[in-house]
């Protein structure tokens, strides 16, 4: 059994593309919209939310994890591997930078520009820079925090006039000064991609951790599994609107429960 989760239903964006590559891959999946976003939270917040929604994966059946989310793969995963020895984790981070690593190898330019978007957390633990900085290639690498957007997403919101406003003004520094590859540091915005490459125009590649972290999956993990379990996707907090964004997202109908966490 593959657990997945995020702080709500960004890490669906990662779910979807795993059922894409591994369709039998049972999955049991957590999204804690009720106290979503995590990003504007203390590190220490971020660490006890995914410390029990660990526990409730393992009690679920599940022992390699997905970290599905940005913001705690930059500021708790090493904390979730020492707590919890008997599980493998995956995060989104470590793909995204691999892609990266490649299109660099590939690319002739000597000297590239590297865009960061993502939640304010993820921004300032300055994960990505760092990873970035080391891959051996002449990069700038500016990161943008993006506050605003995981509520309007978590909404729903991604095809209106206020998110397109709210993501102009945070790419506008891209479009100026363009960059040669955008990272979505964010499992939610790819929920955007489509109005940030609009923004941004074609020229810039947008790399984003939903397919990159599938592939690493497909790679990583053995398909020796048993295909009957049906996928599990639990909530925190749910509500019409809600349920059928998941749907949405997902592409087909799936199994949503609500289970409540005491803050
Ligand atoms: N999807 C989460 C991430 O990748 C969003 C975190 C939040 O809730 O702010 O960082």
């Amino acid at each position: 059994m593959l657990g997945i989760f995020d702080s709500g239903i960004g890490g669906l964006t990662v779910a979807r593309e795993i059922k894409k590559i591994r369709p039998n891959q049972p999955l049991v999946y957590f999204g804690d919209t009720a106290r979503c976003p995590w990003g504007d939270k203390k590190a220490r917040t971020i660490k006890r939310y995914t410390e029990e929604i660990t526990e409730f994966l393992i009690g679920r059946g599940a022992r390699e994890i997905v970290i599905a989310c940005n913001t705690s793969a930059a500021l708790a995963e090493k904390y979730l591997q020492k707590r919890f020895p008997c599980v493998r984790f995956h995060n989104v981070i470590d793909p995204v930078i691999a892609r990266i690593g490649a299109e660099l190898k590939n690319n002739k330019k000597s000297f590239l520009k590297i865009g960061v978007i993502g939640t304010r957390a993820t921004v300032q633990s300055g994960i990505f820079k760092r990873r970035l900085k080391i891959l051996g290639k002449n990069v700038s690498v500016s990161a943008r925090a993006c506050p605003r957007l995981v509520p309007l997403i978590e909404k729903g919101e991604t095809d209106k006039k206020i998110p397109g406003l709210v993501l102009a003004g945070y790419l506008s520094d891209f479009r100026k000064n363009p960059v040669d590859y955008l990272i979505l540091g964010c499992t939610h915005y790819p929920l955007l991609k489509k109005p940030i490459q609009e923004i941004l125009g074609k020229k810039i590649k947008i790399i984003g951790s939903d397919r990159e972290t599938a592939r690493a999956i497909e790679k990583n993990i053995p398909a020796g599994f048993k295909a009957k379990r049906k996928d599990v996707f639990y909530f925190s907090r749910l509500d019409s609107r809600k349920r059928e964004l998941i749907q949405k997202i997902m592409g087909r109908k799936v199994l949503i429960k609500e289970k409540p966490w005491k803050d």
